[in-house]
């Protein structure tokens, strides 16, 4: 049975104490909810593969809460530095070198037994406490099953994981509503492996040149990557101009005629919005839309700026053609 605690400082408490014994819990992050686990534990980390049915080459992201404990990790570049002093707390996710000595370790199931590691100090309270009570790092991927839609409030995850996982603590709907940006540090280039939070534009007015990382030429180097991800029951169509009378729709902006199913992700056309209701409104077109008898979604399209270019890769991955 899966415990539902609140985001009080004594229930938080619990969920750390949970994490400190080796459990996995979900918790709000200001991006989507984390399925929590202490990194430095390979039997805890083995449970979240299990809950999520994740493939084991696929590693997760390492949360902290401070910048001093996350640099004995991995190795402090004056780049990285200067990111971390400016997106954290924030939704950025930065692959850096493995440190070799320190004396506690991170499993290597957490990273998948790479000399890098991918690390986070995530912006919300509930985030935070449930790192510093622990006093572990967290591995913590979305606490969704293996290759389908990210969750942004606790009801998706309770929906998805009971009876899988320990704990789930109800920190209301996340703020940003898509995944942290991922920026690789550890080659010549930074090199963008995955949009999120943190737009593009606002990293290369630090950084100067950004690699763009393209899965089909580059093999995974991100198993995020992997094309069909993200991926609801019906089928999604992109770029829309019509819909048929058999589709539901995912309006943008000023929406296109149709009398069905529909939701608009954000009538004044603010990106912002859009990636806040942007698994939300996936995961209800998706159950409703079945409920009707309906044979897909049909999304208008989003301009490929600041938060638009994380909301058009996860639709893509959407609707990119099934492997399962
Ligand atoms: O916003 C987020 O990043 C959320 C919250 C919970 O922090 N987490 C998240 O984790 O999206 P997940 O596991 O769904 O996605 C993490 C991505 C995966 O695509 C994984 O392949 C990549 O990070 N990753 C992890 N370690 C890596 C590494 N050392 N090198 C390259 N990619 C890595
Ligand atoms: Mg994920």
């Amino acid at each position: 049975m899966t415990s539902l605690f609140s985001d009080s400082l004594s229930e938080i408490q619990q969920a750390a104490t949970i994490i400190k014994h080796g459990g996995v819990v979900a918790f709000g992050t200001e991006t989507v909810y984390g399925l929590g686990a202490d990194a430095t534990n390979t039997k805890a980390v083995e449970k979240i593969y299990r809950a999520k049915g994740r493939p084991s080459f696929n590693p997760l992201i390492i949360h902290f809460a401070e910048l001093d404990h996350l640099f004995q990790f991995v190795q402090k570049t004056e780049l990285a530095y200067e990111l971390a002093l400016k997106f954290w707390p924030g939704a950025l996710t930065l692959v850096l070198n493995q440190r070799t000595d320190n004396p506690i370790k991170i499993s290597p199931i957490a990273t998948a037994y790479l000399p890098t590691m991918a690390v986070r100090i995530p912006n919300t309270k509930v985030a935070r406490q449930l790192i510093q009570f622990s006093k572990k790092p967290i591995a913590a991927p979305s606490a969704n099953n293996s290759g389908k839609i990210s969750p942004s409030t606790a009801q998706h995850v309770f929906q998805e994981l009971n009876h899988k996982i320990d704990a789930i603590i109800d920190s209301g709907p996340c703020q940003v509503g898509v995944e942290s940006t991922i920026l690789d540090l550890s080659r010549d280039t930074p090199t963008l492996l995955r949009p999120g939070g943190i737009s593009l534009e606002a990293l290369t007015s630090i950084c100067g040149t950004i690699e763009i990382s393209h899965p089909i030429e580059t093999k995974i180097i991100s198993p995020g990557q992997l094309s069909s991800h993200y991926a609801p029951s019906l089928p999604v169509r992109l770029n829309c101009t019509h819909v048929a009378p058999d589709e539901a729709l995912l309006a943008f902006g000023h929406p296109i005629e149709h009398t069905g199913l529909s939701k608009n992700l954000s009538i004044n056309a603010n990106l912002e919005e859009a990636a806040q209701n942007l698994f939300a409104y996936l995961r209800d077109l998706d159950a409703q839309g079945q409920a009707l008898g309906l044979k897909g979604i049909a999304v208008m399209s989003i301009p490929q700026v600041g938060l638009g270019l994380a909301i058009c890769d996860r639709l893509t991955r959407a609707a990119a053609p099934r492997t399962t």
